[in-house]
């Protein structure tokens, strides 16, 4: 494949190759990968959408367009038309003219008009990951163009690879060296306490002088507190370490987890920036998703369900919305799902709201403060 670049283009992908291996972060990865795309070909929009089950998008990086234009189209683009086409067939598409492809599903209203794309599939291993594609080249995409972009996205599929697997030996490493410790310090040495503690207590029974058998007595008490500090930290050394985690690693794994086994296509979208958000609002947000979320897919019937995630200057905005048969809130019987979403928002200082149209679906939208 390599054979067929001027040199020139070939020196680029080599040094954006080397750019994208270089992350070690799978964001970085993403990021880093839709801007050499661009670069190499020339695209002014690029954007690499990662596939979740049954097609949809999961997550959505573009590079491009400005914030503000971004922010009117509105609604992430979904795993259908061209962009499912590129995953069910995992293979490139080339057009001079989106609208003229037999798969083309149109664009969304506010959508700027796009001329010529080139979307190629992006695998990590044996497995889809994603899709990386580019837009609007003057004059449309190129053979060449093509050749260089299926070359990055192998790059930057084994490079997605090697950061999964990465985070998985690390996690498990931790989790091993805590795990033998704790055994270490539980056989060891609260055993060896324990005698000790035993011993004392049994020679403090033999020892006349009453002050010198209270001093004992004190140690053995003194002993048995740092017994049980002790337990209590190799208790805490035994729990898994704290990662950190990010509302986008948190929800990519939520929503792999729940939609799976459900045959409805969920997608994901996010803007504004959601890096540095407080612990606190990464758990809340990730809670009402998984709420709201699991209603849609366990009481819906839906065949789409949509998640929003928009994070603004003073609040983070949450819309989780579905295709179904919707319900009547004020009629249903409330359960846990419901009550906690409401208690939960509010608690945090935020809003909610729920929408359902009987015939149409739900809309669940919530925000909160950061
Ligand atoms: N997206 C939805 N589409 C259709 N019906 C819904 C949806 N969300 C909730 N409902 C209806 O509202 C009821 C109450 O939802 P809630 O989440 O409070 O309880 P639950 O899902 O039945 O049980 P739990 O959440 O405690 O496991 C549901 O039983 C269902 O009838
Ligand atoms: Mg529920």
């Amino acid at each position: 494949m390599f054979n067929q670049f001027t040199p020139a283009r070939l020196r680029d992908l080599v040094e954006g190759a080397a750019a994208v291996a270089g992350q070690t972060d799978l964001q970085a990865i993403l990021a880093t990968t839709v801007e050499i795309a661009r670069d190499l070909t020339g695209a002014p929009h690029g954007a690499l959408g990662v596939v979740g089950a049954h097609g949809g998008l999961i997550d959505f990086v573009h590079a491009g367009l400005d914030p503000d234009e971004a922010e009117t189209i509105g609604a992430p683009p979904h795993g259908r038309g061209l962009l499912g086409l590129i995953s069910k067939e995992g293979r490139t598409i080339r057009t001079d003219r989106i609208s003229d492809h037999p798969d083309s599903s149109g664009m969304p209203p506010n959508h700027p008009h796009m001329e010529s794309f080139l979307g190629v599939p992006v695998r990590a291993g044996p497995t889809l990951f994603g899709n990386l594609y580019l837009t609007d080249k003057e004059g449309g995409f190129t053979e060449e163009d093509e050749a260089l972009v299926e070359a990055l996205a192998m790059i930057a599929g084994t490079a997605i690879r090697t950061v999964r697997l990465q985070q998985r030996l690390q996690s498990l490493a931790v989790a091993e060296d805590r795990e033998r410790i704790a055994r270490d310090l539980h056989d060891a040495i609260i055993q060896d306490l324990f005698a000790v503690g035993l011993s004392l207590q049994g020679q403090a029974l033999k020892v006349a002088d009453p002050d010198v058998r209270r001093a004992l007595e004190q140690d053995v008490e003194s002993l048995d507190r740092t017994i049980t500090s002790l337990r209590g930290f190799i208790f805490n050394l035994g729990a898994p370490p704290d990662e950190h985690r990010t509302l986008r690693s948190e929800l990519r794994e939520l929503v792999t987890r729940l939609a799976g086994p459900h045959d409805a296509e969920v997608n994901v979208a996010y803007t504004g920036s959601l890096d540095s958000l407080p612990q606190k609002v990464v758990d809340d947000a990730t809670q009402l998703v998984r709420e709201s979320l699991s209603n849609s897919l366990r009481h819906s019937n839906a065949d789409r369900i949509t998640i929003e995630i928009h994070a603004g200057d003073d609040r983070l905005a949450l819309l989780i919305s579905d295709n179904g048969i919707g319900f009547d809130p004020s009629a249903v019987a409330w359960g846990l799902g419901l009550t906690n979403l409401r208690e939960r928002a509010t608690r945090a200082g935020g809003q909610i709201s729920i929408d359902s149209t009987t015939g149409s679906g739900t809309v669940v939208r919530a925000t909160l403060p950061l």
